[in-house]
C-alpha cells in the first residue's frame, strides 16, 4: 500500500494512525519492530520538519533512513523523476518518502517502485502525513476532533497541507473553514474573510504564502499581510475562549502570524505538531511496513 493521498487510508487506518501516535508520543508503546528495514527519502523541495522527522520516525523503529542528497545526485545530470524511481527500485528499499514540485509526482513514482511509497508533498496536491500529525496534535491537547471549529487561514490555493486537512478533519467530525486573501484562494468554493473564519473558532491553523510557487509579488509591503490576513491579538480574541493555534511551518513571523503569538507556550501547538509528526510518521512507517 501507498500513502499518496489522505484518500488512501479507511477510517479505521486513520484512526489507527492517530491512536497509535498519541501512544508512541506519550511513550506507552515497543519500538523497534523495523529492524533491518531501509527507507529512502527522496526530497526534491526544501525540507527542515518533514524530512528530519522521517528519519528520526525510522530509526527510532530501528530502520535506516537514507538520504538521497538530490543537488548533487544524477537529477542535476537531468535524470528524469522516473528513472530515478526505476534506479531507487532496484535497490530494493522497504520504502521510499518523495517530496517533488509536481502534483501527481508521488503517485508516478509509486506506480514504479515495488515499495510502499509516502507522500511527503506533491506541488499543491496533498501531504497526507502532515494532515494526519495535525489530527494527532488535536487528539494529544484536546482530546477530540469531533465537534472541533477549525478556521485554516493563508495561502489555500498553493497549499497541501490544506488540501489534505480539509479531507481528513470533517472525516473526524470537524467543521473546517478555508479562508485567506481573495488572490489566494481557489477558483471554486465560498470565500470567507479571514476573521468570518476565526469567529468562535477552536482551532486557528495560519499557513505560510508559498512565495516560490506565485507567479507575482504579493502583499509585500512591510505589515500589510498581517494587518489584513494574518493572525493578530485582535483576530485570536474573536476566536472561542481558550483556542488554539497551529502552523504546519516554516513560519514567516510578522506576515502570516504574530511572533508573540506564535511563542506563546499557553495557546501555540507549533512545536507538539512538530513532536507529534515524529510519532505520526512512525505510526505511517508501522502500519505500511508491518
Ligand atoms: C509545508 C509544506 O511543505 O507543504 N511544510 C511542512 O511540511 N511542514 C508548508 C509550507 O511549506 O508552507
Amino acid at each position: 500500500m501507498d500513502l499518496i493521498s489522505i484518500d488512501d487510508l479507511s477510517d479505521a487506518q486513520v484512526e489507527w494512525i492517530l491512536d497509535r501516535a498519541v501512544r508512541l508520543h506519550q511513550g506507552r508503546h515497543q519500538v523497534g519492530g523495523l529492524k533491518g528495514r531501509i527507507v529512502f527519502n527522496l526530497f526534491y523541495e526544501a525540507s527542515t520538519r518533514t524530512l528530519m522527522s522521517f528519519a528520526t520516525a525510522a530509526h527510532r523503529l530501528g530502520a535506516t533512513a537514507i538520504t538521497l542528497p538530490v543537488e548533487q545526485s544524477s537529477v542535476r545530470k537531468g535524470e528524469t523523476l522516473d528513472d530515478t524511481a526505476r534506479t531507487l527500485d532496484a535497490m530494493r528499499p522497504d520504502a521510499v518518502v518523495i517530496r517533488h514540485r509536481e502534483n501527481g509526482s508521488a503517485s508516478s513514482a509509486a506506480a514504479i517502485m515495488a515499495c510502499p511509497v509516502i507522500n511527503a508533498g506533491d506541488g499543491t496536491n496533498e501531504h497526507p502525513t502532515q494532515a494526519l500529525l495535525d489530527a494527532a496534535t488535536m487528539r494529544q491537547r484536546v482530546g477530540r476532533i469531533d465537534g472541533l471549529k477549525i478556521a485554516i487561514c493563508g495561502d489555500i490555493k498553493h497549499s497541501r497541507v490544506a488540501r489534505s486537512n480539509a479531507k481528513l478533519l470533517p472525516r473526524l467530525g470537524a467543521e473546517v473553514r478555508l479562508a485567506g486573501p481573495p488572490e489566494l484562494m481557489p477558483e471554486s468554493g465560498a470565500c470567507l474573510s479571514v476573521d468570518e473564519a476565526i469567529a468562535g473558532a477552536d482551532i486557528v491553523m495560519m499557513l505560510r504564502v508559498q512565495r516560490e510557487r506565485l507567479d507575482q509579488e504579493f502583499g509585500d509591503a512591510p505589515g500589510e499581510y498581517l494587518r489584513l490576513y494574518g493572525l493578530t491579538d485582535e483576530r485570536l480574541a474573536r476566536a472561542a475562549p481558550g483556542a488554539l493555534v497551529m502552523h504546519p511551518g516554516p513560519m514567516n513571523r510578522g506576515v502570516e502570524i504574530d511572533s508573540a503569538i506564535a511563542d506563546d507556550a499557553a495557546r501555540s501547538l507549533i512545536n507538539l505538531q512538530v513532536a507529534m509528526g515524529v510519532a505520526t510518521r512512525m505510526a505511517c512507517l508501522e502500519m505500511l511496513l508491518a
